[in-house]
């Protein structure tokens, strides 16, 4: 064999080769972004139930008309959420994957609340949980490659913050009275350290521990700001 063939040879391999690891690469990359989509549409789907769940239940000890209303009206729209959700995973052909357990404890934690008729500890509990939405959608709307996907989040987006909007004008009345701010605190510390030791303790990939601390850390930051202008300390996350 000439020289020049024998080059042309051992170029031709080499690109072969380059070819075969950047195809695994990506195939890779593909099905690791396929199934973070389906994880978190997952989480979504069942967190969204979840919270409709809980305003169900909440209807049965509103302290007024108009909150009766208001309350009806998101949990309608959570329902709304969950559907929205479960249709985006029929869509891609995901299969539902489990509820992190970190949320799950959030959610127990809330159904206690609930449980007690506690309404201040639920509406501080709703407040939390809607911020955590919110910081959870717009990290996901940046890393969705989906055009309908995106244009859903936008929407949830919005709604879940008319739903916070609701959780502070109602906090503002109860943080004028010592023994509901107390119990504003208090509710807030047992969040926050239900959630900080989650995803600390909890079954997570190193993957999932990571994207969950970046959107915790963001609510945790968003929600300190909403307090301070409540004048309430919201607890360092520990
Ligand atoms: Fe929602
Ligand atoms: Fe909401």
């Amino acid at each position: 064999m000439d020289e020049d063939k024998q080059l042309h040879n051992v170029s031709r391999t080499t690109e072969q080769s380059e070819c075969r690891t950047k195809s695994r690469f990506q195939l890779a990359k593909e099905l690791e972004d396929k199934q973070r989509i389906q994880n978190t549409l997952s989480q979504y789907a069942q967190a969204e139930d979840r919270g409709a769940s809980l305003l169900r239940q909440m209807l049965t000890f509103t302290p007024g008309p108009q909150e009766k209303e208001m309350i009806t009206k998101q949990m309608k729209e959570e329902e709304g959420h969950a559907k929205i959700f479960t249709n985006q995973l029929k869509k891609f052909n995901f299969e539902e994957t489990p509820l992190y357990a970190t949320l799950q404890q959030f959610y127990e934690f809330c159904q206690e609340c609930v449980n007690n008729k506690d309404w201040v500890a639920c509406i501080t509990c709703q407040a939390a949980l809607e911020e955590l939405a919110m910081a959870s959608f717009g990290e996901f709307y940046n890393r969705v490659d989906d055009k309908e996907t995106q244009e859903i989040l936008l929407k949830v987006i919005e709604e879940e913050r008319q739903h916070l909007a609701f959780c502070m004008d109602q906090l503002q009345k109860f943080v004028k009275n010592k023994e509901t701010k107390e119990k504003i605190e208090q509710t807030q510390r047992m969040i926050v350290q239900v959630l900080a030791k989650g995803v600390m303790f909890t079954t997570l990939t190193s993957d999932q521990r990571n994207a969950a601390i970046k959107v915790l850390k963001q609510a945790h930051t968003m929600h300190t700001n909403k307090m301070k202008t409540l004048n309430i300390d919201f607890p360092q996350a520990i």
